[in-house]
């Protein structure tokens, strides 16, 4: 039997992921070891492989068919805007993508002033301003606690992914806009999904009424 490899997103939709893989006849243990610093683990008789990768890198390792299945947050979906299938939200991993800054700001939002936005996710920050608000901005790639952009004066505002709202809260900060809502999608590989249909349309399946 070909093996099917999985790729997952590092954190807390992995272990999320796993769980779920476990409650649809898909245990792999040895990957919930918080110790092990193996990259891949192999489940022979089932034939599957399932790796955890940075969940930017889960869309690339799908698209070049280095794995067959992804599971990753939409928010890096929409980001990396790679050609893959997106076929099932597995309903956790809920939060939003949203525009946030100091109350104050919201003002620069209205009057289409052009601002300076942070952000880990420059593709959706730039789709949101130029196609949806019609507001040009200088858009600040940065690659982690983007809340302390406005903070220090890099930004006016940041475009992040918003959970609790307790960073924002801790911060002095606060929701704008909200742009879209977020969850953990699979994904598949376009030719796997040929290749391999009927094996990863049973698991598909299965996720989905282990999740609905
Ligand atoms: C994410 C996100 C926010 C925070 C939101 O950051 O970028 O900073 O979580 O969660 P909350 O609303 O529950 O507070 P992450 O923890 O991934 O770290 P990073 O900012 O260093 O990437």
């Amino acid at each position: 039997m070909k093996y099917l490899t999985f790729a997952l997103a590092k954190g807390r939709l992995a272990r999320e992921a796993l769980q779920l893989f476990e409650d649809t006849g898909m245990p792999m243990k040895e990957m919930r070891d918080p110790d092990t610093r193996k990259l891949i683990f192999t489940n022979e008789e089932l034939g599957l492989k399932m790796f955890l990768s940075k969940s930017s890198d889960v869309p690339t390792y799908v698209e070049y068919g280095a794995a067959d299945i992804g599971v990753v947050g939409k928010d890096t979906l929409t980001e990396e805007g790679r050609k893959l299938y997106e076929v099932l939200d597995l309903g956790f991993g809920k939060c939003s993508m949203c525009v946030c800054g100091p109350a104050e700001a919201a003002e620069y939002l209205k009057h289409g002033r052009t601002i300076r936005v942070a952000t880990k996710y420059p593709n959706t920050a730039r789709d949101y301003f130029y196609n949806k608000k019609h507001q040009t901005v200088e858009i600040i790639k940065l690659h982690g606690s983007v809340e302390l952009a406005p903070i220090v004066g890099l930004s006016e505002v940041i475009v992040d992914i918003v959970q609790t709202g307790t960073t924002l809260k801790e911060n002095g900060l606060t929701v704008l806009e909200e742009i879209c809502p977020v969850s953990a999608r699979v994904v598949v590989n376009q030719v796997s999904m040929k290749m391999q249909n009927e094996r990863i349309m049973k698991i598909i399946r299965d996720l989905k009424e282990a999740v609905s």
